[in-house]
C-alpha cells in the first residue's frame, strides 16, 4: 500500500467538547498551537453550538482569535445553525460543518431536530457558507450504530450524505460515534453511500470505545477513503451518546498507516508533544 492518508484532527473540538471540566482557553491555545506544528492540513478547533447543550465550547470565538494560524492550515469550526454561521464567520474560521445523523434517536439528543427538520436547518446555513465562499464539510452520526435506536441501515446514511452534498459539503465525514462499529458493518455501510458519491468526498470518524477503531479505518481503506478523522491523544467523547469513548488516537491512527505503507505528512514527535499535553489536560481533569 502506498499514497497520502489525510488526518484530520479533531481533539481541540470532538475531544475538549467532552470534558467535564471546564479547560481554560489559553490551555486549549496552546494544544492548536502545538498541533499547528505536526503537519495537519486541517485542525477542528471549535463549535458555535449553544452554551446551554455545550458549555465546554462557550469559549470557541476566543480560541480562534487567540491562536497563532500557521500557513496553509484550514481552522474548522462546527456550526449547527444560522446563527452559529454568524458566530463562525465573524470569528474567521476558515471552514465550517453542518452536523446531522442518520438515525432519529440521536438526532434529537443531539440538536433537539428530526432528520428531516436537521437538514430543513442546514439549507440556510449552507446557502450562507456558499455565499461567501466558505467550504463546508457535513458530518453524519452513528453510521452503524446508534445508542437509542440500535443498528442504523447503511440505506438511511446514504439518503443523509446524498442530501448533504446536494447541499454543498465537500466532503462527508462518517462518525461511528458509539464506536460499536465493526469491519463488516462499516464496508456494508460504505458500499451504500459509495453508491451516491466517490471515496474522494468522504471520510472515516471512528471512535475507539470497543477497540476497533483502526481495524475499521483498514475497512475503509481498502474502499478507497483516504481521509481519518482522529483526536490527540485520544481525547473525547460525544455529550450526547452515553458510553462514548475518545476519538481513535491520532498518533494511533499515524503509526498503523505508516506501518502499512502510507505517508500521512505528519511529524510524529510534535504529535507525541501533543498528545502528551492532552493527556494532561484529561489527568488534571481526574484530578479535580
Ligand atoms: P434548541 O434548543 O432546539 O434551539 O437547540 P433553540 O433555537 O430553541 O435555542 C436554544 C437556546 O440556544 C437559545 O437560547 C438560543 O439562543 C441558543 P435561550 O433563548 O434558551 O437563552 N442558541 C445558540 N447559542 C449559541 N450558538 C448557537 C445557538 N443556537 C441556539 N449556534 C441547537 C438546537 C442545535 C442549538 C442545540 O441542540 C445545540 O447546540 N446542539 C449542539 C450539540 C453538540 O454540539 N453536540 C456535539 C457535537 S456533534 C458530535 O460530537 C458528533 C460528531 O463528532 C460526529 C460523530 O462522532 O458522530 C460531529
Ligand atoms: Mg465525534
Amino acid at each position: 500500500m502506498s499514497g497520502y492518508v489525510e488526518i484530520f484532527e479533531v481533539g481541540p473540538r470532538d475531544g475538549l467538547q467532552n470534558e467535564k471540566r471546564q479547560i481554560p482557553t489559553a490551555e486549549k491555545i496552546a494544544l492548536v498551537n502545538c498541533l499547528s506544528e505536526a503537519g495537519f492540513k486541517r485542525i477542528e478547533i471549535a463549535s458555535f453550538v449553544s452554551p446551554k447543550w455545550v458549555p465546554q465550547m462557550a469559549d470557541s470565538a476566543d480560541v480562534l482569535a487567540g491562536i497563532m494560524r500557521a500557513e496553509g492550515v484550514s481552522y474548522a469550526a462546527l456550526t449547527p445553525n444560522l446563527r452559529g454561521f454568524e458566530g463562525a464567520l465573524a470569528a474567521k474560521a476558515d471552514e465550517i460543518a453542518i452536523f446531522g445523523s442518520a438515525s432519529e434517536g440521536f438526532s434529537k439528543a443531539n440538536i433537539n431536530a428530526t432528520v428531516a427538520e436537521s437538514l430543513e436547518r442546514f439549507a440556510p446555513v449552507a446557502e450562507a457558507a456558499k455565499a461567501v465562499g466558505l467550504p463546508m464539510r457535513g458530518y453524519i452520526s452513528c453510521v452503524t450504530d446508534c445508542p437509542y435506536d440500535g443498528a442504523t441501515a447503511p440505506e438511511a446514511v446514504a439518503r443523509v450524505a446524498k442530501a448533504l452534498h446536494e447541499m454543498g459539503c465537500y466532503e462527508i465525514s462518517l462518525g461511528d460515534t458509539i464506536g460499536q462499529a465493526r469491519p463488516e458493518t462499516i464496508d456494508a455501510m460504505l458500499a451504500a453511500v459509495l453508491e451516491e458519491m466517490p471515496a474522494s468526498e468522504l471520510a472515516g470518524h471512528y471512535h475507539d470505545t470497543s477497540g476497533r477503531a483502526l481495524s475499521n479505518i483498514e475497512a475503509s481503506l481498502a474502499r478507497g477513503v483516504r481521509v481519518f478523522d482522529a483526536a490527540v491523544g485520544g481525547l473525547g467523547g460525544c455529550p450526547y451518546a452515553p458510553g462514548a469513548a475518545g476519538n481513535v488516537a491520532t498518533e494511533a491512527v499515524h503509526d498503523r498507516l505508516v506501518e502499512l505503507g502510507y505517508e500521512t505528512g505528519l511529524d510524529r514527535a510534535v504529535l507525541i508533544r501533543a498528545a502528551d499535553m492532552a493527556r494532561a489536560m484529561r489527568k488534571e481533569q481526574d484530578n479535580v
